[in-house]
Formats: structure tokens, C-alpha cells, sequence
């Protein structure tokens, strides 16, 4: 069989500005292989690199990364710990990766609520990589989408009540400047891995005009080819924005 480089075959003119991955099913993972789902979260670190590399070898400029969502607080307190302690690991063993590579570290969500160590760690490599301009890497953590928008609408409402602004002048920027992802372009293409097709409370603004790619993949089994697939798919597709495909044409 001949193996296809992938990765020539992406246009270069053509690629998304952002893309958003929920990275999904590392607990299947680890249970088909009779293991704990933990065993999952720890071998998801590899694509997790696969992603940021994949997206740094051909120059995607935004990439965002759902890590923890604000629902997750749920499951069971060891596999929270779990994935908080991998977090720490992870942040510390790739701070100064990420900064050779010149990709520039964001968070979106409320990290108020993160263990103090992780947030410390976070703002650390945030402040480290603030003047790199080879890439954005958002990682999204304790976010949620509903939540995000309300706090939007309760900070232009303070706005309205303060006489700051007139609610005839809220718009789709006024209302996109209060979100987490105020200095980010729209997402181009949302990734999902594990079979599942739903959104999870993930970017819902955000991906208004996105291309969704849900993959039966498993996120531990996610290699830069299957991520060089996703962008040539992406390729594929023709965005009409509302219009018809003779107007774009
Ligand atoms: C994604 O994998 C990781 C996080 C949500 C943190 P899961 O842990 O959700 O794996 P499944 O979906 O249970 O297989
Ligand atoms: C979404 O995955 C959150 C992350 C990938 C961080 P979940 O596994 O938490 O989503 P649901 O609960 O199955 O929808
Ligand atoms: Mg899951």
C-alpha cells in the first residue's frame, strides 16, 4: 500500500484560522483495555502534542483545546485530582517546549476555581509566552458556554444600568468583546473524537459558522495524520455563509 504524505496534500491558501477540539474518550480508551479510565487522561498527553504540532508544522494560527469543562467537577473527586495532577505535570514538563515552538498560551473559562498550584502554573506560562507570535494555544478550562454567555449578558447589562452604553448599540462585537474569546477569530472547524455527536456546552457563540467534524476516533489514538485528514475534509467543504454556490463562484 502507498502511504500518502497528508500533509502535501493541504492547500495552504485554504486553511481554517481556528480550530476547537473536544478532546473525548479517554475513559473508553482505557476501559477496552480492561485499565482504569485514569489510565486514559494519562495516555492523552501524546495528542495532545500530535494536535499542537500537527497545527504548528502547517501554521494554524488559533488553536483551542477543550480540557476541562465546567461539568466535569462532577465525576468522581480521584479522577478530578487526576486529570488536575496531570495538568500541573504536563504545564511543567511542556512550558518551555511551548515556548521554543513561539506559541503564545491562553486560557477561556473561570480559573478562579482551578487548585491554586495549576493556576499559578497557568499564569506562569501565559506570562512566559505573552511576546510569541508563531501560534495561539487556548486551552479551555472549567468552561462552559452557558456560563460564559451569561456573564456577558450580565456585564453589558451593568453597562446599560450604568449609562455606559445604549441598549440599541449592542451588537454581535459588543456582546463578542465580553466573551472569553474576545481577542479570537470565530472557529473555523470544531473537532470532536470518541463517536460522540454533540456540542458538550463548547464555544456555542463561537462555532455559529463552524465546520463540525465528529470522529469515531478515540482522543489517545489521535495522530497529526488524523488531524492532516480533519483540515482536508475542512478543504472540502464549501462555506456559503447563507449565499448560493453560484455567488461564490
Ligand atoms: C475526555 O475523555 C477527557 C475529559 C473530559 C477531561 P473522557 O474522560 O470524557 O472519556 P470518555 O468519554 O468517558 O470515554
Ligand atoms: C467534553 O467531554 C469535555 C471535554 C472534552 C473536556 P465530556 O466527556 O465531559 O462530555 P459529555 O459529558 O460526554 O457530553
Ligand atoms: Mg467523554
Amino acid at each position: 500500500m502507498i502511504m500518502q504524505d497528508l500533509k502535501k496534500l493541504i492547500n495552504k491558501d485554504k486553511l481554517p484560522k481556528h480550530v476547537a477540539v473536544i478532546m473525548d474518550g479517554n475513559g473508553r480508551w482505557a476501559k477496552s483495555r480492561g485499565e482504569e479510565r485514569t489510565f486514559g487522561h494519562k495516555n492523552a498527553i501524546t495528542a495532545v502534542r500530535n494536535v499542537i504540532n500537527a497545527c504548528n508544522e502547517i501554521h494554524i494560527p488559533y488553536l483551542t483545546l477543550y480540557t476541562f469543562s465546567s461539568e466535569n467537577w462532577n465525576r468522581p473527586k480521584d479522577e478530578v485530582d487526576t486529570l488536575m495532577n496531570l495538568l500541573s505535570e504536563t504545564l511543567l514538563l511542556e512550558a518551555e517546549e511551548i515556548f521554543t515552538k513561539g506559541l503564545r498560551m491562553h486560557v477561556v473559562g473561570d480559573i478562579t476555581k482551578l487548585p491554586e498550584l495549576v493556576r499559578d502554573q497557568l499564569l506562569n506560562v501565559i506570562e512566559l509566552t505573552k511576546n510569541n507570535d508563531k501560534g495561539n494555544l487556548i486551552l479551555a478550562l472549567n468552561y462552559g458556554s452557558q456560563k460564559e454567555i451569561l456573564k456577558a449578558i450580565k456585564e453589558i447589562s451593568q453597562e446599560v444600568k450604568d449609562g455606559k452604553i445604549d441598549v440599541d448599540d449592542i451588537n454581535e462585537k459588543v456582546f463578542e468583546d465580553h466573551l472569553y474569546t474576545k481577542d479570537f477569530p470565530p472557529v473555523d472547524l470544531m473537532i470532536r473524537t470518541s463517536g460522540e455527536v454533540r456540542i458538550s456546552n463548547f464555544l456555542l457563540w463561537q462555532i455559529a459558522y463552524a465546520e463540525l467534524q465528529f470522529l469515531d476516533v478515540l482522543w489517545p489514538d489521535f495522530t497529526k495524520d488524523t488531524f492532516f485528514q480533519c483540515i482536508i475534509d475542512y478543504q472540502n467543504k464549501e462555506r456559503r455563509y447563507g449565499m448560493t454556490s453560484e455567488q461564490l463562484s
